[in-house]
This record gives structure tokens, sequence and C-alpha cells, in this order.
């Protein structure tokens, strides 16, 4: 039996990067899976690689930050497959400056990404994975499914990093969120974990220099990591190597998958040994 047979997943920001990569490797790993994104186009792709492959996958596009959106893109996702399994937010941007030259935007703009959008949609999740749980602990019944949650931290919050102070807290703020949710959802058979990424060989971390950017608010935000910072940055571990996307999906697969029953509040580090 395939490790995900049975599951319906939810990635955010699935369009391209990691999440497209854990998009697929769910597939592969027999899930249905939600491709969502920001961008209708690569979200489509996505699902278009899913199926050629002979998986099963719907795109949904939109903004995790739109009022509204959250409880529309779950309400589709079961719709489509009937119910919710795995839920990974994973839609992010980033918005990098120094402490003493950021505005406020980019400080709510990154708080709002990777902080506020994931606590939405958890809240949204409640009637697919908080109340089937519920229900089924009242029945004295055991857990019916595999029910996670999927947050992604980076080793920009866990260590601190120049010229990300909205996003290293950010990305420190969804550890405690992932917690205070294995805390408050465990009972009802939800797990939640956190998994942080070191430096990952995507659009978010390729030279600045090439200029693509993400629209946010009506402004176009070029990311990216200056050139000259970027050798420094992915040699810093003792594999000595960007990690791939494909890499990084395993790191989310492995918290999700049933193999990781009794693992809940942790937050897995797949960052080629940065930082030990
Ligand atoms: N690449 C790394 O080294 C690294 C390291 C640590 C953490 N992360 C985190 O991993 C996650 C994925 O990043 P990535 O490296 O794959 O970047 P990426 O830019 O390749 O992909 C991010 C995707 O999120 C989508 N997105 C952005 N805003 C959205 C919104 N409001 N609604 C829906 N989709 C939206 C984008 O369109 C894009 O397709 C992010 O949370 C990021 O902060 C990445």
């Amino acid at each position: 039996m395939s490790l995900f047979e049975n599951h319906v997943v939810v990635v955010t920001g699935a369009g391209r990067g990691i999440g497209a990569a854990a998009a697929k490797l769910f597939a592969q790993h027999g899930a249905s899976v939600v491709v969502n994104d920001l961008d209708a186009e690569p979200a489509e792709s996505v699902v278009r690689e899913i199926e050629d492959a002979g998986g099963t996958a719907h795109a949904i596009a939109g903004s995790v930050t739109e009022d509204g959106f959250p409880e529309a893109l779950l309400a589709g996702a079961v719709e489509r497959f009937g119910k919710l399994n795995v839920l990974v937010n994973n839609a992010g941007f980033l918005w990098d400056g120094m402490l003493h030259t950021m505005t406020d935007e980019q400080w709510l703009r990154i708080m709002e990404i990777h902080t506020f959008a994931p606590f939405r949609m958890i809240r949204a999740a409640t009637p697919y994975l908080r109340e089937p749980g519920k229900q089924e602990r009242a029945a004295g019944e055991p857990f019916a499914e595999n029910r996670v949650i999927i947050n992604i931290s980076s080793t920009s919050g866990l260590h601190g990093n120049v010229g990300q102070i909205n996003y290293a807290t950010a990305k420190m703020g969804i550890v405690g969120l992932t917690k205070t949710v294995a805390k408050e959802w465990g009972r009802f058979g939800v797990r939640c974990n956190a998994v942080a990424f070191g430096f990952i060989d995507t659009r978010m971390t390729r030279p600045k220099e090439d200029g693509e950017t993400v629209e946010v608010g009506g402004q176009e935000i070029v990311q990216g990591i200056p050139e000259a910072a970027r050798g420094r940055a992915f040699t810093n571990n003792p594999l000595g190597r960007p990690g791939t996307d494909e890499e990084a999906a395993g790191g989310i697969l492995m918290m999700a998958s049933p193999l990781a029953g009794y693992v809940t509040g942790h937050t897995l580090e797949v960052t080629g040994g940065a930082g030990i």
C-alpha cells in the first residue's frame, strides 16, 4: 500500500519550488492533491504533470492572504475529493531589508503571508480536521484518518538572519503556532509539525539580480538573494551544498506520513546540517 493512499492533501504555494515538488511527491505516494498557488498557470501545469504521471490532482488558484480564500480553498478541496487529511502551509515570498530601513508594510506583508495566512488556513480546516477527530473521540472510536498540518519554517527563523528581521520573526512565530496547534488539537488526533529549511535551490534563493518578482498589493517585490551572499549561504552546512526541492519535499512527507504518527509539535530541520 502507498504511504498516502486514500489521503487528500492540500499544498499552498505549490505552483513552483518546494510546494510543487511536495505536491508531486505526495501524488507519487498515492495522495489526491490540491495544488494551490497565487499564479494559476504554474498550478495548472503541476496538475498536468501529476496527471500525466498517473496521479490525481486539482488546481485551485488564489491568494492565501485574501479574506475568505482559506475557507474557499478547503471547501473546494473537500468538494472535489471528499475530505482533508494533510494541509501544507507552504506559500511564501521574501521582502528583505535591513532593520533600520524596513518599512511597516514590508514587516506586515511578511507577517501576513508567513504567520497570519497559515493561522487562517488552520482555523478554516477546523471542520475537516478537528471536528471529525472530536466526534470519533466522543464516540470512543479510534481515529479513522491520518490528519496532519505541516507548517514551513526556516533557518532564518531558528537562528536569525541579517536582512530578514521580518522573515526571521515570522518563521520563528510559525514554530510557536505549530506547537500550540499540536497542544490544542492533539487530543482530537490531529498532528501539527513544522519543517525548517536551510538553503534550498528555488526561485526564492536564486540570484536577486535575475529580477524574478512576486506581486504583493500591486507592487512587484524582487525575490532571491544577492549573488555576493549566495555562495556563503549555501556552503555554510556540513553537506556543503544547497538542497533540492525534492529533498525539501521529502522532509514534508516524512512529517506528514503515518510513520510519524507519534510525532507532533516538532520542527524538523532539513538544512544539510546547518547550525548544528
Ligand atoms: N528556498 C529556501 O531556501 C527556503 C528556505 C526556508 C524556507 N523556505 C520556505 O519554503 C516555502 C516555499 O518557498 P520556495 O523556496 O519554494 O519559494 P518559491 O518562490 O519557489 O515558491 C513559493 C510559491 O508560493 C506562491 N505564493 C506566494 N504568495 C502566495 C499567496 N499569497 N498565495 C498563494 N501562493 C503564494 C508563489 O507564487 C510561489 O509559487 C516558503 O514558505 C519559504 O519561506 C524556503
